[in-house]
């Protein structure tokens, strides 16, 4: 038996995704292979945030370096990577990017049945101060791959095939979801590769830690303000909830995920639907968060069902543990 450090078989992240998608008689190696220039896309990022500093990438756009050329701020570049990798793999027929106002329609040369939504680098009030960002993506199949159009993209969440997320924190790890459970796998930097490391993540039954932005509470509604409440003021005897909130999705999700706990950005006065996009912010994390025993809720419904009427929609998402997600719903059941 080979020790952890000698260890001589890899399971890597395209090793882990061909065997699973070998389960699927008719499939391809189509998955494969978008995978991999989603985690292309993942490393350059990856390697660009930690020399931000360094290399004065977190300049503001259109500002120019000592080059006077043209310097671009990190979550534009991220992007752009993205979409290259993307488009370049022949796999996908739309894209829906967080920095595009519009949805991208690959031309029919490159054309290939997969549709992806994601955020490219997420939390970027985060960037300049070198805290943990990260980027999020769905993936769906086009309904007719002959004539794709915007219907393809607004499908609820439940129909997702695929969703993940890359943090870009002390280390570089990537969670997936094909819909079989929930794996993260750790970017070893000597390798270049993503290493399962995570196997079948679960997210326990119930949590000790809320996760939100407490700076809104004068704007919430009755049933986000009581659960709150709770979490510092226990009626049934139990202790308090301890609060973390980083202020990036990914990693106060990473955390709700391995720890549990419940992290909500509820609707409030100002922000009516919140302020968390629906198809790359609380898709993504809810179908993780179900695949991982937890729940995932709107206010109203099942996060998953939603179906967003316009590619930039937003939500108030409340997800984690399943019985802490049991809880804010029964307030909100009691309220209406
Ligand atoms: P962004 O897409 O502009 O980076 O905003 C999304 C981020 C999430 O990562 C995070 O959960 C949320 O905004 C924090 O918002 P707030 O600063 O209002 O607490
Ligand atoms: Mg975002």
């Amino acid at each position: 038996h080979a020790s952890d450090a000698q260890r001589t078989d890899l399971m890597t992240i395209t090793r882990f995704v061909l065997n699973e998608q070998s389960k699927y008689p008719e499939s391809r190696g189509d998955f494969t292979i978008l995978l991999n220039n989603i985690v292309l896309g993942c490393k350059f990022v990856c390697s660009a945030v930690s020399k931000a500093g360094l290399a004065k990438l977190i300049g503001l756009a259109g500002e120019t370096n000592v080059q006077g050329e043209q310097q671009k701020k990190l979550d534009v570049l991220s992007n752009e990577v993205f979409v290259k990798a993307l488009i370049s793999s022949g796999r996908t027929c739309i894209l829906v990017s967080e920095e595009d106002e519009k949805a991208i329609f690959v031309e029919p040369s490159k054309r290939g049945r997969y549709i992806v939504v994601f955020d490219p680098l997420d939390g970027s009030s985060n960037i300049d101060c070198g805290v943990s960002i990260g980027t999020i993506f769905g993936i769906y199949m086009v309904k007719h791959d002959q004539n794709p159009t915007l219907d393809d993209v607004l499908q609820p969440g439940r129909n997702l095939v695929a969703a993940g997320y890359c943090m870009y924190g002390s280390s570089c790890t990537l969670v997936l979801s094909t819909g079989s459970g929930v794996n993260g796998f750790t970017l070893d930097p000597s390798l270049g590769e993503f290493i399962l490391t995570h196997p079948d993540i679960k997210i326990p039954k119930k949590g000790k830690i809320y996760s939100v932005n407490e700076g809104n509470a004068k704007n919430w509604d009755e049933p986000t303000t009581k659960f709150v409440q709770n979490c510092k003021f226990p009626t049934d005897g139990s202790s308090p909830k301890s609060l973390r909130y980083i202020g990036s999705m990914v990693a106060d999700v990473h955390r709700t995920l391995l720890y549990g706990g419940i992290f909500l950005y509820p609707a409030d006065k100002k922000s009516p639907n919140g302020k968390l996009r629906v198809l790359y912010e609380v898709f993504p994390m809810s179908y993780l968060m179900e695949q991982a025993g937890g729940q995932a809720f709107t206010g109203k419904q099942r996060a998953l069902d939603l179906v967003p009427e316009k590619i930039h929609e937003r939500s108030p998402v409340f997800l984690g543990s399943y019985d802490d997600i049991e809880e804010i719903k029964a307030l909100y059941a009691a309220a209406n």
